[in-house]
């Protein structure tokens, strides 16, 4: 989603990644038999520890799985550069212990809080959502965490709390593309107040049942399957608690391109491509985006009356 580019190509119209690496192999496979010695494949990613007490969650779509592989090596995670690949070949520089997230602002009970602290206080659960790349991509994955609304309920937000702000580390020993001046660090996000209370937004920390791996944004992040990828936070230090909504990083660079609510809307085009199709990672036909990325039902009611042409 880089910026101001008139002529950037999508990256749902580049060849995706295991198509790629699928041909890569055959013709891998071509030379080896042909020329020994045979040529190596690349290794595949690094699985990480399981998390224990993970129970199956509400909401989850019965949709095929995007494989780990794709999960982990095609991501947009632009502290580590804005190649698909970088954050799986970069993000291990990034040190996910100790980590404190600093929940602050409108609330009764601020506190700083252990990684290991908010990962107990919560049971895990898995939930397999669709998510929609604003780029045109998409995936399904199973996400292991909890929801954002336990967190906001212990904290008990006043009446002054109408956002909710969220701000991921900013550190560029550890995140080499905070060195570049792409985005304006660090990311930050946002969401209305009943966003983040609603039942399927989630504080991830893991997927396929394991540690969230450091390219997917861990040790913490956000999940909401019916607004564009970027809405998702990840690596979060600082949740704050608002009156005003946050000027979201997407939002300072580009704001024509992308509004505060991100919600998926195939009839709201994109200013310099449609968002009327996706491509499935690992298919290869595009396939028609739904409202709200097919979580209508849940959603839908959060934006009754609202022009969402206007409010994009
Ligand atoms: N969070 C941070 N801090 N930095 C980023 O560059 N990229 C976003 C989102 N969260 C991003 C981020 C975008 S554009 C997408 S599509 C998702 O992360 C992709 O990552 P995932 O596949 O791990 O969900």
């Amino acid at each position: 989603m880089r910026i101001i580019k008139p002529n950037d190509i999508p990256s749902s119209e580049i060849t995706p990644r295991e198509i790629y690496l699928n041909r890569r192999r055959f013709m891998a496979g071509i030379a080896a038999f042909a020329a020994a010695p045979a040529l190596a494949t690349p290794a595949p990613p690094a699985r990480g520890p399981r998390l224990a007490g993970v129970r199956p969650g509400r909401f989850s779509t019965n949709e095929a799985k995007t494989p780990f592989e794709s999960v982990t090596t095609y991501n947009n995670f632009y502290e580590f550069g804005t190649g698909k690949s970088d954050p799986a070949e970069k993000a291990h520089t990034l040190k996910t212990r100790p980590w404190t997230v600093s929940v602050e602002g409108e609330i009764r009970r601020p506190r700083i809080y252990d990684i290991d602290e908010l990962l107990k206080f919560a049971s895990l659960e898995e939930r397999i959502y669709r998510l929609r790349c604003v780029e045109g991509w998409s995936m399904v994955i199973p996400w292991v965490g909890f929801p954002l609304a336990e967190l906001i309920r212990r904290v008990e937000p006043t009446g002054n709390a109408k956002f909710v702000e969220f701000v991921t580390l900013h550190d560029p020993r550890q995140m080499p593309g905070q060195r570049s001046s792409v985005l304006d660090w660090p990311y930050i996000e946002g969401l209305r107040i009943d966003e983040a209370n609603h039942p399927l937004t989630l504080l991830a920390v893991g997927l396929y049942g394991e540690v969230l791996p450091n390219q997917n944004g861990a040790p913490i992040r956000l999940v909401m399957p019916w607004k564009y990828g970027f809405k998702s936070a990840k690596s979060i230090v600082k949740i704050r608690f608002v009156e005003k909504a946050p000027l979201t990083a997407w939002m300072r660079a580009a704001p024509n391109e992308y509004g505060f609510f991100s919600n998926v809307n195939p009839k709201v085009d994109h200013p310099r491509w449609s968002q009327a199709r996706e491509r499935r990672i690992g298919e290869f036909f595009k396939r028609e985006t739904l409202m709200f990325n097919g979580y209508a039902e849940q959603v839908a009611p959060l934006y009754r009356g609202m022009d969402l042409r206007k409010y994009f």
